[in-house]
């Protein structure tokens, strides 16, 4: 499995249950790397997308507690077992754990590479990711060429690959 995420100067991720940005040129990023895989999300992160429907061309899973939760189009699945039971026939290049930040923490340590957009900027945030250059099983293995945003604030993905799998 993968992680795909972007996260601010101190890992923050999301406030008031969205993003604290919008950047549309690392959306296309994010658009490219999951085209026609499977992305896998909290309920919060589902919820927060527009008119509350599944990502266009690919196979959405959704993680809830709520045993009667279901969405037209995408697949909702009830705990973290469920979720490796339900990926483990799936190819693990092609499936993406798009957030939020309870599905991120629950998730990394399966994850073999992670794709992490930086942006040079601190946002008001109230969720984070995990700052993978304080666990040691992260490596950073590539850093793409620097971009700015319409605003003039740098942002770089850093590929990271988890050495324990
Ligand atoms: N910067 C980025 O790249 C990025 C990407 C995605 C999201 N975000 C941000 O992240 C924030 C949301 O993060 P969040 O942690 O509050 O919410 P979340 O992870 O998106 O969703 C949390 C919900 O997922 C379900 N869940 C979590 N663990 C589960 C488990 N083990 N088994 C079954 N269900 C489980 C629960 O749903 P129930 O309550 O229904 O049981 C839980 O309330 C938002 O601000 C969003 O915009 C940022």
């Amino acid at each position: 499995m993968n992680i795909i995420v972007a996260v601010d100067k101190n890992w923050g991720i999301g406030d008031k249950d969205n993003m604290p940005w919008s950047i549309p040129e690392d959306m296309k990023f994010f658009k490219d790397m999951t085209i026609n895989k499977t992305v896998v999300m909290g309920r919060i992160t589902f919820l927060s997308f527009p008119k509350q429907l599944p990502l266009k061309n690919r196979q959405n899973i959704i993680l809830t507690r709520d045993e009667n939760f279901s969405v037209e189009g995408a697949i909702v699945v009830n705990g973290v077992k469920s979720l490796i039971e339900f990926v483990k026939d799936i190819n693990e290049d092609d499936v993406f754990i798009i957030g939020g930040q309870s599905i991120y923490q629950t998730f990394e340590k399966y994850c073999k590479k992670a794709y992490i957009t930086k942006i040079d900027y601190e946002y008001e945030v109230d969720t984070y990711f995990p700052n993978l250059d304080l666990l040691d099983h992260w490596e950073i293995s590539k850093i793409h060429d620097i971009k700015h945003t319409k605003d003039g604030i740098p942002f770089t993905v850093y590929e990271y690959i988890n050495t324990q799998i």
